[in-house]
């Protein structure tokens, strides 16, 4: 996992006030719930006395604490232990009773944790700026089993549409591609990419990304923003996008949202909506049979795998991760 960045790891609705709600993130048990003004407070999911789910506890303090269910100490926003029960309201707590604490922000209804070291200021968040308010979008949650680097570069992959999706978005066998040509950002966190696919008739050669014909180089591409921000630019209207959030080293939380500004009247939208993430569904789950099956189960750069010129985006992903891996060892 890519330390010192924000990540997506829960939409906003899941948690609501007067509410504690225990999951893992990152490889981290954590506790989230908001406090009297609905802000969102986020510490380790793990009392520092004894080891119990502060989750299974209770919101106190007016929403500004939680009180671990085992003996009651009760932990601020910043993790501090404010009192021990057993020794008495007015005894002082030693600051060695401490959890972590989280930076947390809320936005484009999701939350967001700071996954790395605290510091004075933290970067915008990374979200995709062509995604405004007119835009109205469904969700729909789901867990693979997965690494989130096989997850992440099934969605990097043109190669497979025509194999895994025969039936559907790939139909045509089109299995020759052209290129890709990939667009790095020049802080090199996101990538667009673009493909051009063709039948084999036999004489063709794919095009080399240098050879790539500028003329399909338009509306449809694959955006992707670094750590784990993933969206199929369909049209400048209509958009699939996936946050892909490690749980941790062996499962990927998927949240899919299918977004569109081209329907508005509030029923039409809503039953729009439901049909743009039925169908992106089923595609995702003729993905999920093949990502489940790959073998390693995570991927790193050098790792031996046999690429060719259609894995450019994938190469370029695992370039780039490992840059940002290796920049905060
Ligand atoms: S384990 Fe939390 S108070 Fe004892
Ligand atoms: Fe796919």
């Amino acid at each position: 996992m890519i330390p010192n960045q924000w990540y997506a790891v829960l939409e906003s609705k899941e948690v609501q006030k007067g509410k504690l709600i225990g999951v893992t993130r990152l490889g981290e048990k954590l506790v989230f719930w908001r406090n009297k003004n609905g802000e969102i407070i986020c510490l380790r999911d793990k009392c520092a006395h004894r080891g119990a789910a502060l989750s299974a506890g209770k919101i106190c303090g007016e929403g500004e604490t939680v009180q671990c269910p085992f003996h009651g100490l009760e932990y601020d926003r910043t993790g501090k232990c404010k009192i021990i029960p057993a020794n008495g309201r007015i005894t002082p707590v030693s600051e060695r009773f401490k959890v972590d604490s989280y930076p947390i922000r809320e936005a484009h209804d999701f939350i967001w944790l700071w996954w790395g070291k605290k510091r004075d200021e933290y970067p915008p968040l990374p979200f995709f700026e062509d995604i405004d308010e007119k835009f109205s979008f469904k969700t729909y949650k789901e867990v693979w089993p997965v690494h989130y680097s096989r997850a992440i570069e099934n969605q990097l992959d043109g190669v497979h549409l025509p194999f895994v999706h025969h039936n559907t978005i790939g139909r045509g066998n089109r299995t020759i591609i052209h290129g890709p040509y990939v667009e790095m950002s020049e802080d090199k966190n996101e990538m667009k990419f673009f493909v051009d696919m063709q039948k084999d008739d036999g004489k063709t050669r794919s095009l080399k990304p240098e050879a790539f014909p500028m003329d399909k180089i338009g509306n449809f591409y694959i955006h992707f923003k670094f750590p784990n921000l993933w969206q199929n630019h369909l049209t400048d209207k209509v958009r699939i996008f996936i946050s892909f959030v490690p749980i941790d080293e062996e499962s990927t939380l998927f949240y899919m949202r299918f977004y569109q500004k081209i329907v508005r009247i509030p029923l039409f939208r809503t039953l729009v909506n439901w049909l743009g993430i039925a169908s992106s569904k089923v595609i995702l789950h003729q993905d999920r049979k093949v990502v489940i099956t790959q073998d390693p189960k995570k991927t790193w750069l050098k790792m031996g795998e046999k690429l060719f010129q259609g894995d450019l985006p994938i190469v370029k992903y695992r370039q780039r991760r490992q840059e940002l891996i290796e920049a905060e060892e």
